[in-house]
């Protein structure tokens, strides 16, 4: 198993990314400035998009794992890859998701906790409604992991 970090031609890993956040445009208006790591078993598995939010804070954009392979560990070991790689990088991880509770599970499970909600946000940014497991998604709710490294310190 191994995680690359993709630098150039990042839409051809637009049909895993549509699997994440099912609005291309929504999708371009982080792909180009945000950090792509895709992992590859045998093939391509799971990807997942990282932005800079602020100085201090990164905020995973876009994580997704084919439908036939996920629940064999590549979500969970993305993640843990991205925690290692942004933990130095800032003091702050956030991500965002609908309301459900698989997800909001999966993250917790990663060690994530609440942070915040931004109400109505999958209604005000997306042009259609989007559903996940039967359930209409309208708030975001974020998810933040803290880092207590040397930068946090000097704030
Ligand atoms: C969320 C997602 C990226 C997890 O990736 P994954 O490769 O399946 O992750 P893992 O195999 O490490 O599974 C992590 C946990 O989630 C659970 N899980 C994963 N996929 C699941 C599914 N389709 N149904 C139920 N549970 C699932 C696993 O049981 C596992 O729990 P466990 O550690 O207690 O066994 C993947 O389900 C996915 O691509 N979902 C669609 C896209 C999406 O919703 N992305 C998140 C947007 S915020």
């Amino acid at each position: 198993m191994k995680i690359e970090k993709i630098n150039v031609n990042k839409n051809r890993f637009m049909d895993l990314l549509l699997l994440g956040d099912e609005q291309e445009d929504m999708v371009n208006k982080y792909l180009n400035r945000g950090e792509l790591f895709a992992l590859y078993d045998n093939g391509l598995k799971t990807v997942s998009v990282v932005t800079k939010k602020d100085k201090e804070v990164y905020e995973i954009k876009n994580i997704a794992t084919y439908e036939k392979d996920q629940g064999k560990g590549y979500g969970s070991f993305m993640i843990r890859y991205i925690i290692g790689h942004y933990k130095n990088k800032c003091n702050l991880l956030l991500v965002g998701t609908g309301d459900n509770d698989k997800i909001l599970t999966f993250y917790k499970n990663c060690g994530f906790e609440y942070s915040h909600t931004v109400e109505d946000f999958f209604i005000k940014n997306y042009d259609h409604k989007i559903f996940e497991d039967g359930k209409q998604l309208k708030d975001m709710a974020y998810l933040k992991m803290t880092f207590d490294n040397i930068q946090t310190k000097h704030l």
